[in-house]
């Protein structure tokens, strides 16, 4: 599209970043709805992160998305750090204030239970949830569950210290974080009202993750965060089961319309010709 002099910008930061599916993700849109700015993939080396974040403002971009390996250093460089995104402890959503400020947001929680929701509308939230993996991906859904109101998550990761670090400094007033050793994960399971995997585990060329979904109520929900392959094996052992399944696409669907709505002025849909056009990479 052609683009004015008053064009608005954006972009994602990352190293590298030309596996972002966040460009077309953007750049759909802004088509959509025919506005006059534009979406950049910025591959920043982390020598570099400091200036290009001050450089955003001077650049006079409305701001940015920050991917890997990003996310956990741009807390300390922004200028005003949302109280989410400190306790998550990484930024995937920067702003550039009228005062030219840069905030500092995280909008993955928000993405995780968007998708969640909207993939699953009769998930009620009031039963435990066990989570897979304890990295960076996983404090955000921890956070977006127990900000849900869930009761207790139950934390399981092949290193547990990472796990015990987490639900240590996750810990607060709502719900409970309960770490369960990596080889009882199947026996979190009883009772549970919904299973996340967080852990690359089913990722293209990665091995599956090995989890027997026996003791999972029938009723309770398999979500996953990879998506590529969009149906992991974990999403297709719960739905021969007949358990609700949602993939994780809609995660970094969900997670970009703040972004969005913060540097373009308008709230975007997330639907299915979106799913189609982000997943049809060329
Ligand atoms: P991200 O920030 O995207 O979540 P990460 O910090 O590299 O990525 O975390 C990857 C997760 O997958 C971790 O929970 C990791 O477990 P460890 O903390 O023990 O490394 C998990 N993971 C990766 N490969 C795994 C494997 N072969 N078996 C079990 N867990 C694995």
């Amino acid at each position: 599209m052609t683009l004015s002099g008053s064009a608005r910008l954006a972009g994602v930061i990352g190293w590298p970043v030309s596996h972002s599916r966040s460009p077309r993700l953007h750049g759909h849109w802004l088509a959509r709805h025919g506005l006059d700015g534009a979406y950049v993939p910025l591959a920043v080396a982390p020598e570099n992160l400091e200036i290009a974040l001050r450089g955003l403002g001077a650049l006079g971009f409305a701001g940015a998305n920050v991917t890997v390996p990003h996310k956990e250093a741009a807390c300390a460089l922004v200028d005003d750090l949302d109280p989410l995104a400190r306790r998550i402890g990484a930024v995937n959503t920067l702003v550039v204030g009228a005062d030219g400020r840069l905030s500092g947001r995280n909008t993955d929680a928000h993405g995780f239970m968007a998708n969640l929701r909207a993939g699953a509308p009769d998930w009620r939230g009031d039963a435990p949830a066990v989570v897979l993996g304890a990295g960076g991906a996983a404090r955000a859904v921890v956070v977006g569950l127990l900000d849900a109101g869930v009761p207790e998550v139950r934390l399981t990761n092949r290193t547990q210290g990472r796990a015990e670090t987490m639900a240590a400094e996750l810990a607060g007033d709502a719900g409970t974080i309960t770490v369960i050793d990596w080889s009882r994960r199947g026996d979190a399971l009883d009772g549970a009202g919904l299973v996340v995997n967080t852990t690359t585990l089913g990722m293209a060329g990665q091995a599956a993750l090995d989890l027997d979904l026996a003791p999972l109520p029938l009723q309770a929900v398999v979500t996953d965060i990879v998506y590529t392959p969009l149906e992991t094996p974990l999403l297709a052992n719960g739905r021969a089961r007949g358990h609700t399944v949602v993939d994780g696409l809609g995660m970094l669907l969900h997670q970009a319309v703040p972004g969005f709505r913060a540097w373009f002025g308008i709230e975007p849909v997330v639907d299915d010709d979106l799913r189609r056009f982000v997943l049809a990479v060329p």
